[in-house]
């Protein structure tokens, strides 16, 4: 094993000697080089006379550009947006964005959590998460619903095995923790490790568990930690922040979960892509809230998993976008950033509730069922009856209406991108569609 690596797996083993268990065969073997990368950093200090360290290019002090490039981007120079951002992001970014954190989850106060590292969205944040912890044939405890590309990550790329509990009960009335406990404390009885993925506001449903729920949640999984398992929690936040109901939890469960046991390591993914409505820009967090017997290693450990981390970055993508993590840190430091994007969820809002409203009509019942929403992008109906490919198909092809169809019998509607005078025509159409499939 690489000399570096070692010593941050000693700086790990002595902080908590249960997250050296918990790291992957790839997560125990990832350092951040010393070679190209540290040399230029420590030329960029001392080199006061000539720098010919770095790859890229200059030209009278400043980064070398072509203006057929650079005049379509005004407002920021050249020099904060052309070069490589650092493999762990711009440092003015990662503590805007940690701070951010203290104050979107007031319970992480007094807490210790790391340096967030920067990935290359929050798609990227998985995939690292995963090199990182999971290994192959490891158990990750995941809803029946889940974003698609969840199977990707981490059972094509990295053979992971899902087991799933029931999102919702039949009758569809709440999240179905009672399956998520005996699922999770089942794989856990006959694994040394489990691993959950935490997704709230959740993709495809729009639920975001209540203040109670996800006490519960955090609960179980800390029960687990103390009988005696790890637990590798990833909170997948990707909407966090669009929670429209009063009773939703307005915190994150990292904030719950970070810090709380020895065998639970925390690990929040999160990234601007739709808190601040920068999808293309393609920045994302890795974050993390672990626990320590000795506070004075905390420190520690976080620079350890943050190297191990940017390590893992370095060899794949090396760095995420220098432009977009300059315009989101210019953006949060701007004073109307807050105001804008209260203006936005306010927006997401109003659409979410004017579903609501539509879908109280009885009339709809004839032909699906609805799940509870109360959050992000997204809401989900069950069909009665009718194929969801089919009726998918149909919606196209009659009536030009784009929707998309999960498993046999769930649509998934993004009222992100619905207008609210749309909402109605919309479900209004779904239900013709299906009675046109009746009747064939
Ligand atoms: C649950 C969930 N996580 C992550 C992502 C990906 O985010 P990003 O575009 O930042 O990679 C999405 C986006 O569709 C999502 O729904």
């Amino acid at each position: 094993m690489n000399v570096i690596a070692k010593e941050l797996n000693d700086l790990i083993s002595q902080a908590n000697p249960h997250i050296m268990d918990m790291l992957s065969d790839m997560g125990k073997a990832l350092f951040f080089p010393k070679g190209i990368l540290s040399q230029s950093a420590e030329a960029k200090i001392k080199a006061h006379k000539i720098n010919a360290t770095i790859g890229i290019a200059k030209q009278n002090g400043h980064v070398l550009n072509l203006p057929a490039v650079t005049r379509y981007i005004t407002g920021i120079e050249p020099d904060e947006y052309l070069p490589y951002a650092p493999s762990f992001g711009l440092p003015g970014l990662r503590e805007q964005w940690k701070k951010a954190l203290y104050e979107k989850n007031p319970s992480l106060a007094g807490g210790d959590i790391s340096l967030p590292v920067v990935t290359s969205g929050i798609t990227h944040g998985i995939s690292v998460f995963s090199d990182m912890w999971v290994n192959q044939g490891d158990v990750i405890v995941m809803p029946d619903m889940m974003w698609g590309n969840y199977n990707m990550t981490f059972t094509v790329r990295n053979q992971a095995k899902i087991v799933h509990y029931k999102a919702f009960d039949d009758a569809l009335t709440q999240f179905d923790i009672d399956d998520f406990e005996s699922v999770i404390t089942a794989e856990a009885a006959r694994n040394d490790k489990i691993i959950t993925v935490l997704n709230f506001p959740h993709n495809p449903t729009g639920y975001t568990l209540s203040k109670s729920e996800a006490d519960r949640v955090a609960d179980i999984l800390l029960k687990i930690a103390q009988s005696g398992t790890h637990v590798v929690a990833a909170c997948d936040d990707a909407y966090f922040g669009l929670f429209f109901d009063e009773e939703t939890s307005k915190e994150s469960l990292f904030a719950k979960l970070a810090g709380k046991h020895e065998r639970l390591a925390a690990i929040k993914l999160d990234g601007a892509t739709k808190e601040d409505y920068v999808w293309g820009f393609r920045i994302g967090f890795i974050t993390y809230g672990m626990a320590v017997a000795d506070p004075a290693m905390m420190t520690h450990l976080n620079q350890a998993l943050e190297k191990k981390t940017a390590g893992c970055i370095r060899g794949n993508i090396s760095n995420a976008s220098h432009p977009g993590q300059t315009l989101v840190l210019k953006a949060m430091a701007d004073p109307e950033y807050h105001p804008q994007k209260q203006e936005k969820f306010s927006l997401l809002k109003q659409r979410a509730a004017r579903i609501k409203t539509v879908l109280s009509d009885p009339a709809y019942r004839s032909g699906f069922d609805v799940y509870p929403f109360n959050s992000g992008y997204f809401m989900c109906i069950r069909l009665k009856g009718v194929n969801a490919e089919q009726l998918r198909l149909h919606l196209l092809d009659r009536y030009g209406v784009g929707l998309i169809a999960i498993g046999d019998r769930n649509i998934r509607v993004a009222f992100s991108c619905l207008e609210e005078m749309d909402v109605k025509p919309l479900f209004d159409i779904v239900l013709r569609g299906i009675n046109d499939l009746r009747a064939d």
